[in-house]
């Protein structure tokens, strides 16, 4: 599977300001993150991908098929799990899985049935399939929204924000259960705003800020962009606060004598710092405050 997106411009009619900047990336096969702060432009970009949304310029080839032109044949090969996704209430969890298999042009009994119960046991959920789906836990809920995008073993899944709101343990279940997924010969593209997610098992992915594409690549070469700019310093409360003013503090401790901060900036002359190993908040970190910043003034 290969998607290429070629200078996506998307201008909201009552916004006026662009919500996608002429956007040009590449996707293939394996997890895609699609980081960004809020207002980014993720939704966006994911709802013109599934064909919900018209793009004001710019093409999206699927396989070489431009998505306009074929959209029935590639929504068959498209799953979705919206940002904003609810369920009727009234549903029992197979139930909801059965009636969006039916909206999938599942018409055979039989077949939905075993569907569902694919489903079902790849999400986790076949426990709880006679529980209503509007009593299930918030991550239980989420793997519920995979399971009804994976209907019909799409090609290529698209899931806007599932970790918003999930607690620890359900977000790692969650990375996990798309990991697997993402094991087969398919595209599955995650939106987030939350740096943690975008974990080792992404591959590849993308940076978006004010609707312009300001990262592509793996997320090693980011971290290795912001090596040599994380420092860890030793300070005293009066430092403290000048450091808070100059330098973006991403961690601190309290320590006898004030404070032990992580730090990232792009040198740092005094307090005596350490250089620490980055992660990929720190990256994102810096990224975001000096390797953009630079950009638009160059
Ligand atoms: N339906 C809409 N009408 C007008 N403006 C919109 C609409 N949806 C999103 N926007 C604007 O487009 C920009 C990108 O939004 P969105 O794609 O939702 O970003 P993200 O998903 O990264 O938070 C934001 O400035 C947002 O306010
Ligand atoms: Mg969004």
């Amino acid at each position: 599977m290969e998607i290429q997106i070629q200078e996506l411009t998307k201008i909201y009619r009552n916004g006026g300001q662009r919500a996608l900047n002429r956007i040009n990336l590449t996707i293939k096969d394996g997890m895609f993150g699609l980081l960004g702060p809020n207002g980014a432009g993720k939704s966006t970009l994911m709802r013109i991908l599934v064909t919900l949304m018209k793009p004001s310029a710019g093409n999206i080839y699927v396989n070489g098929k431009e998505l306009n032109k074929n959209r029935k044949e590639i929504r068959k090969i498209l799953g979705y799990l919206p940002q904003d996704f609810r369920f009727f209430a009234k549903y029992r969890t197979w139930e909801f899985l059965d009636y969006s298999a039916r909206l999938a042009g599942l018409k055979n009994k039989a077949v939905r049935n075993k569907e569902v119960e694919r489903l079902l046991e790849e999400v986790g959920l076949f426990d709880v399939r006679d529980r209503k789906a509007s009593r299930l836990s918030g991550g239980m809920k989420r793997r519920l929204g995979i399971a009804q995008a994976l209907v019909g073993d799409p090609k290529i899944v698209i899931v806007d924000e599932p970790t918003t709101g999930l607690d620890p343990d359900e977000r790692i279940r969650f990375r996990n259960l798309l990991s697997k997924m993402a094991e087969k010969e398919m595209i599955i593209i995650l939106s987030t705003h939350i740096v943690g997610d975008i974990s080792s098992t992404c591959n590849n992915m993308a940076l978006l800020n004010e609707g312009k594409l300001v990262y592509e690549g793996s997320p090693d070469r980011l971290l290795e962009m912001a090596r040599n700019h994380v420092f860890q310093v030793s300070v005293s409360h009066f430092e403290f606060e000048e450091i808070k003013e100059k330098y973006q503090v991403i961690s601190t401790i309290p320590s006898v004598n004030g404070w032990d901060v992580q730090l990232v900036a792009d040198r740092l002359d005094q307090y005596n710092p350490r250089v620490i190993e980055p992660n990929l908040e720190h990256a994102y970190v810096y990224f975001m405050e000096y390797v953009i910043q630079s950009h638009e003034q160059s």
